[in-house]
């Protein structure tokens, strides 16, 4: 116990992992994990479920790298009694159980131990269906920010009050329910994490991509020239940069006008 908490046990992803090495360690290496890197912490019932996808491809390279660094707090051990019972059932009946409030605040007690007081440095995001819409715009501020803790919620969610108390933000991942926010985090770490300088390979690609410039992004192409009687585009092979800008230019418009045209009305860059 440390300040009449439980401690949960805070399992770390990426560099800041311990594990048995065969060859003696080398003491003027690096640091466990890199300075000031972006850190993501998880309230979950299912650590188990984490890194995931994040731990493949990019993301993944880079946890290993320590650009970036997930903790998940298990809320189990802050559960109540023998049994640690997390949830009980919703007040006025109903069907269902909801996440008690004093078992998930004692988690975020934990989970803001060591993260700035400032909310724009360090969120703490509610993932509800609920939420204010995930987008682009978020994820770059999360970028931006020192990290993020993420309260995955399950059954019929969390008590209102501890979300009030803390005052927490609700973000969703689209009008759909999931069982639980596990996926939901995944997706919007992986949509920040991606952001993070040194993560891609090719950060400029972050800045043509769908929804960066408010528009959806042009087709694309690849080897062979010729696949089923369809052709690449000639401008495309052409060489001229000048006509192929263009050209994408153009085809991001299309493509946004006739999919998306509410994002028209939202767009960042007034020249076009
Ligand atoms: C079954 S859902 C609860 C749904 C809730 N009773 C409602 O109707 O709004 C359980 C958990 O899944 C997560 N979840 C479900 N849908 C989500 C979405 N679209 N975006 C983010 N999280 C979601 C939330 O953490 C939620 O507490």
């Amino acid at each position: 116990m440390t300040d009449g908490l439980p401690k949960g046990p805070l399992r770390s992803h990426g560099r800041i992992s311990v594990s048995a090495r065969a060859v003696p360690c080398d003491l003027m290496e690096e640091p466990l994990f890199v300075k000031g890197a972006w850190r993501a912490k998880i309230i979950t019932l299912f650590p188990d479920a984490f890194p995931g996808t994040l731990g493949f491809s990019l993301t993944g390279k880079a946890l290993d790298m320590g650009l970036w660094v997930l903790n998940t707090i298990d809320l189990r051990p802050f559960g109540i009694g023998k049994h640690r019972n997390v949830d009980d059932t919703p007040a006025g009946g109903g069907a269902g159980m909801v996440l008690r409030a004093d078992v998930v605040d004692a988690a975020l007690r934990q989970a803001v131990v060591d993260k700035p007081k400032d909310r724009k440095r360090c969120p703490i995001v509610y993932l509800s269906p609920r939420g204010r819409p995930f987008d682009q715009a978020m994820a770059q501020e999360w970028a931006a920010a020192e990290g993020i803790i993420l309260l995955c919620g399950r059954f019929e969610g969390v008590d209102q009050r501890v979300l009030d108390h803390w005052d927490i933000q609700e973000v969703s991942l689209g009008d759909f329910v999931l069982t639980g926010g596990e996926i939901a985090a995944q997706a919007m770490i992986d949509a920040t994490v991606r952001l993070i300088p040194g993560v891609l390979g090719n950060y400029a690609s972050t800045e043509e991509e769908s929804f960066s410039g408010g528009l959806l992004e042009h087709p694309q192409y690849t080897r062979p020239a010729e696949w089923e009687g369809r052709e690449i585009p000639s401008v495309l092979r052409s060489g001229n940069h000048g006509e192929i800008a263009k050209w994408r230019r153009a085809e991001a418009e299309r493509l946004t006008r006739q999919r998306r045209p509410d994002l028209l009305g939202k767009r960042r860059d007034p020249a076009v």
